[in-house]
């Protein structure tokens, strides 16, 4: 089991009470899955490894060969499509057992975790040449452990769990990025990352200061949590003062935020080979006297385009922006962009002209930013393949090129119409005039 079984099982967690048992059945349609990879004509393939398939009790006390084989089957049937397999170790799933044991909370996990990685680069390391360690730590600490909407599903200590899970979440990726660079670089000659995602943010009101400033703090209390401690080492000063100043305010002896020992922001700064980077959508920010977190609210501007996810607003404007922070603000690193799509929901229809505008947009933005700006963009990744179980969303809401038709049992997979061959392709350098003369743009 790991902690997302046991969040699907449990009553009302989940839209329509959806679990992930089966999901895509991706376990048994590796064969039907690469075709359709070929089909796009893909050059890369992203999907996590489960850590309690290959290891149920999270150690290696104990190894399920049958999971571990299951990675072979895809692994194998990718490179012979000539698709290179980008591999997750951690994409949200932790083992149940582990987390019988405090999760990651527990300071415990940071060695298992490492063991884990260490375990998987001998074993798929002569395969596998891109890894991500882990995925969207930011969602991890503030969807698992202080919203609570996703698994474990612990919301009492907002304003301080999701501060400890973030700090240990940092130090085990560190640890992966380690042992592989120690271990495995010289022989597998693979490249290894994390994953951070973050909404771009501007000032409600551009005119006012306190909403810049609320945007700026915004910014550094998400992408900047984890890229500051990887890319420039320790949490970024905004975050420490605020924590702190806001601890002690309200009666507390230290800040909520824990602190690196100097060797740990020396043993965590530079765990990177290239930044991973998932973006969807901005919001609009102003402050707000909240005791927690970064005291700043957001809004969405009421005539940027809805999708089928009450978080994601089509923003393309956004992603060149916060492609240039991320240039400006950690040393202009080379970005692969590991995620960035959207969803629709209700009636089913194949013909998904959002999904198609949203791509030819984002990816027009981040053509900008790397033509006109200079941001070393190496690689792009579209979420995703088909659509999956979306957490707490269950299968109500639908990222995919291909439609995954859960009434056949056949569990087939439909190409929608952005999944198919277009018989227009549109020019580099496009242009749409209505797009451009958006203030945003
Ligand atoms: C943390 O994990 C260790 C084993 O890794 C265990 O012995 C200990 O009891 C755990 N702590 C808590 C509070 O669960
Ligand atoms: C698909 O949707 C677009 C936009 O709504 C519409 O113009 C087009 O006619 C539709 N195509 C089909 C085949 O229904
Ligand atoms: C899904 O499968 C059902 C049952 O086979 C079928 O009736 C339906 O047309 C399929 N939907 C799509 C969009 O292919
Ligand atoms: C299920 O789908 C696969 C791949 O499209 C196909 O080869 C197979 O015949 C289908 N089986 C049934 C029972 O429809």
């Amino acid at each position: 089991l790991s902690i997302w079984d046991k969040f699907a099982h449990t009553h009302l967690r989940i839209s329509n009470d959806d679990n992930g048992d089966i999901a895509c059945d991706s376990y048994n349609k590796v064969e039907e899955d690469v075709a359709i990879l070929k089909q796009l004509k893909v050059t890369h393939y992203r999907f996590s490894i489960s850590w309690s398939r290959v290891l149920p009790d999270g150690t290696t006390n104990y190894i399920n060969e049958a999971g571990l084989n299951y990675y072979h089957r895809l692994v194998d049937a990718l490179i012979a499509a000539n698709i290179q397999p980008h591999v997750t170790l951690y994409h949200w799933d932790l083992p149940q057992a582990l987390q019988d044991i405090g999760g990651w909370e527990n300071d415990t996990i940071v060695t298992k975790f490492r063991d884990y990685a260490d375990f998987i680069f001998d074993r798929l390391g002569h395969k596998v040449k891109f890894w991500i360690t882990i995925n969207e730590p930011y969602n991890v600490a503030m969807i698992g452990h202080g919203y609570g909407v996703g698994a474990p599903g612990i919301s009492f200590r907002p304003g301080t769990l999701p501060y400890i899970v973030g700090h240990n979440l940092l130090k085990a990726h560190a640890e992966a990025w380690h042992i592989y660079n120690d271990k495995y670089r010289a022989k597998q000659n693979g490249i290894i990352s994390i994953t951070i995602n973050s909404e771009w943010s501007e000032p409600r009101n551009p005119y006012k200061q306190e909403d810049y400033d609320a945007a700026i703090r915004t910014i550094q209390f998400y992408i900047g949590w984890f890229a500051h401690p990887v890319y420039n080492g320790d949490y970024n000063d905004i975050m420490k003062t605020v924590i702190r100043e806001r601890s002690l305010a309200a009666g507390l002896s230290e800040s909520r935020l824990p602190e690196f020992t100097p060797e740990e922001v020396k043993r965590i700064k530079g765990t990177y080979d290239y930044f991973g980077f998932n973006y969807y959508t901005t919001v609009l920010t102003f402050p707000v006297d909240y005791k927690n977190l970064q005291g700043a609210g957001s809004t969405v501007d009421l005539t940027w385009l809805d999708s089928g996810s009450g978080w994601l607003k089509v923003t393309p404007f956004g992603f060149r922006r916060i492609l240039n922070f991320i240039k400006e603000e950690y040393g202009n690193p080379p970005i692969i962009i590991t995620e960035n799509g959207i969803s629709e929901r209700g009636t089913v229809d194949l013909n998904d002209t959002h999904r198609s505008h949203y791509y030819e947009k984002y990816i027009n933005q981040a053509l900008k930013a790397y033509l006109l700006d200079g941001v070393d963009i190496r690689g792009y990744t579209a979420w995703s393949l088909m659509d999956n179980f979306e957490w707490a969303k269950g299968f109500s809401e639908r990222f995919g090129f291909f439609y995954v038709n859960h009434s056949d049992p056949n569990i087939s997979r439909v190409a929608k119409k952005s999944g198919k061959k277009q018989n227009n392709p549109k020019r580099v350098g496009h242009s749409d005039k209505s797009q451009d003369n958006n203030t945003y743009n």
